[in-house]
């Protein structure tokens, strides 16, 4: 029996609609993809527009990694903390709440209902249900620690961070009449979220899967720990700056933004540190090398394209020229991919086999599948950046008009779509491969 505990099942149904969502999400990627390549009949753009199948896109996405973190934390605790989770039936509870919202938000898109603040649309009062969802989750899993009266460093920052990301969504509930006000906290839960809340999710995560897969001791990680969550909410809390140059807010924000946003990196990069550290201290056994690489390739992925896409564009000097271009899409790309969509898959590598009950699985088409995205993610970055770069010189610097740089922009689109259609393919591997785990071959090497 490879469960220890028997209420860690309730992860997998999270994983499930997760990777589904996940696919869903990638189809009408590519379709926003071919929305620029080419010019869509006026009808169809009447019943589909952009901001529509864009809606969609990125709030699929964001549900998919919630529900992921939810699973995983879902699965997560009870080890950690040696007892049952508080109560399972609140946990289907609260994944049919969450995703009943989701289906419902996303029909609402397509009638038009919308809050239409780009990646929080979900309107009232179904962003209330959200914050419903949220409080069974950090309800269940805030008693089952109290409960076992044990908490570890891991627990402190998971659990942390995901208070931390609640209390931030609250800040788009309101609508504020003042719009420069209105984006200023919008960016409390964007930015906090993904350069804050989300890293510390992040971090606990990782860290709980090394020393799980690793000989390295706890006391080791959580060292690391330490450091990493102090830099994060340190340079994160200020880099905050860096979205507030053009909106109308007080001018010091330039300095701030520019200089706190620019030692960003500098956390991701000790992550990647700290993989490189682990490895040397890698144990042979239980299918670690799929896993591994997994949190390689995250770690490297999350470096780029957060701290080195995220750097490029930083500061005000540079930002002035690319703000909201195809430049900011292909760091934003790369950031989600590297940091949240490999964490999640390689969280869900590492707990559906052994919910399933298989000690060792056949790793091989979640390898193919990890480099097939990962290669075609780098690709689509630089098509993004080429497309944004084009984009920033012909109406930024030249000064001429949206649709002349458009007219400059569309192949690189056209190639967007095949690479779509590439990403496409490398996620239903690793949804079909995660669906159908097969033991290993007999005989095969061992990681
Ligand atoms: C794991 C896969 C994916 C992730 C994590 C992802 C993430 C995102 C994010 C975060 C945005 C909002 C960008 C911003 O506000 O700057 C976005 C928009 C977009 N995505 Fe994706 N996406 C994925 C797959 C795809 C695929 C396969 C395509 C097709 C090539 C695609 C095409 C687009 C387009 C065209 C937009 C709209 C950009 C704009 O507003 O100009 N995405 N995606
Ligand atoms: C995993 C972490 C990160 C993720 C997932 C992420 C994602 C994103 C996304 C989706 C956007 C577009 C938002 C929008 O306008 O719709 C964005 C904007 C931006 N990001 Fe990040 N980011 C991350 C980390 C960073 C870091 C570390 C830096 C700086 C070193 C950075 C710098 C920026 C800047 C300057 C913008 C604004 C671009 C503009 O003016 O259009 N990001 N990020
Ligand atoms: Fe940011």
């Amino acid at each position: 029996m490879l469960l220890a505990y028997s209420s860690q099942r309730v992860a997998y149904p999270y994983f499930l609609v997760a990777l589904l969502l996940f696919l869903l999400q990638v189809v009408v990627g590519t379709w926003l993809a071919l929305s620029y390549a080419v010019t869509m009949p006026q009808w169809l753009v009447d019943i589909l527009p952009f901001s529509t199948t864009r809606a969609i896109h990125t709030n699929l996405l964001v549900l998919w990694l919630l529900l992921g973190f939810m699973g995983t934390t879902y699965f997560m605790i009870p080890e950690e903390t040696e007892r049952e989770i508080f109560s399972p039936l609140l946990a289907y509870l609260q994944l049919t709440l969450l995703v009943g919202t989701g289906v419902t938000a996303i029909v609402g898109f397509l009638l038009g209902w919308t809050k239409g603040k780009p990646l929080l649309e979900i309107p009232f009062p179904l962003d209330y249900l959200v914050v419903a969802g949220a409080l069974i989750f950090l309800f269940n899993v805030g008693m089952t620690v109290i409960q076992a009266k044990q908490w570890t460093l891991i627990q402190g920052s998971l659990f942390g961070g995901l208070v931390f990301l609640a209390v931030m969504y609250l800040f788009n509930l309101p609508f504020y009449a003042n719009l420069s006000i209105d984006w200023y906290y919008w960016w409390w839960v964007i930015h906090l979220w993904v350069e804050g809340a989300w890293e510390l999710v992040a971090a606990a995560l990782t860290a709980w899967i090394l020393i799980k897969i690793t000989n390295v001791p706890r006391e080791l990680v959580e060292k690391w720990l330490y450091v990493e969550l102090g830099l994060f909410l340190f340079t994160g809390i200020a880099g905050t700056g860096h979205h507030y140059y053009w909106l109308g807010a007080p001018k010091y924000w330039l300095w701030v933004g520019g200089f706190f946003s620019a030692l960003e990196p500098l956390p991701i990069l000790l992550m990647v540190l700290d993989a490189w550290h682990y490895i040397r201290n890698r144990r042979a056994g239980l299918n670690g090398r799929l896993i591994f690489t997994l949190a390689v390739g995250m770690s490297i992925l999350h470096f780029v394209g957060a701290g080195f896409w995220g750097f490029a564009h930083t500061l005000p000097q540079i930002n002035y020229y690319t703000h909201g271009s195809q430049v900011t899409v292909a760091h934003g790309h790369l950031a989600f991919f590297g940091a949240y969509v490999l964490l999640n898959i390689m969280s869900f590598y590492y707990a559906m086999p052994r919910l399933e009950g298989l000690a060792e699985f056949d790793e091989r088409r979640g390898t193919l599948a990890f480099w097939w995205m990962s290669i075609t993610m780098m690709l689509m970055t630089l098509a993004f950046s080429v497309a944004g770069v084009l984009q920033t010189y012909v109406e930024r610097v030249m000064g001429l008009g949206y649709m002349t740089a458009q007219a400059q922009m569309r192949f690189w689109f056209a190639i967007l779509v095949v690479l779509g259609l590439s990403l496409l393919g490398g996620v239903i591997l690793t949804v079909v491969d995660l669906l159908t785990l097969r033991p290993a071959l007999a005989g095969a090497k061992k990681a």
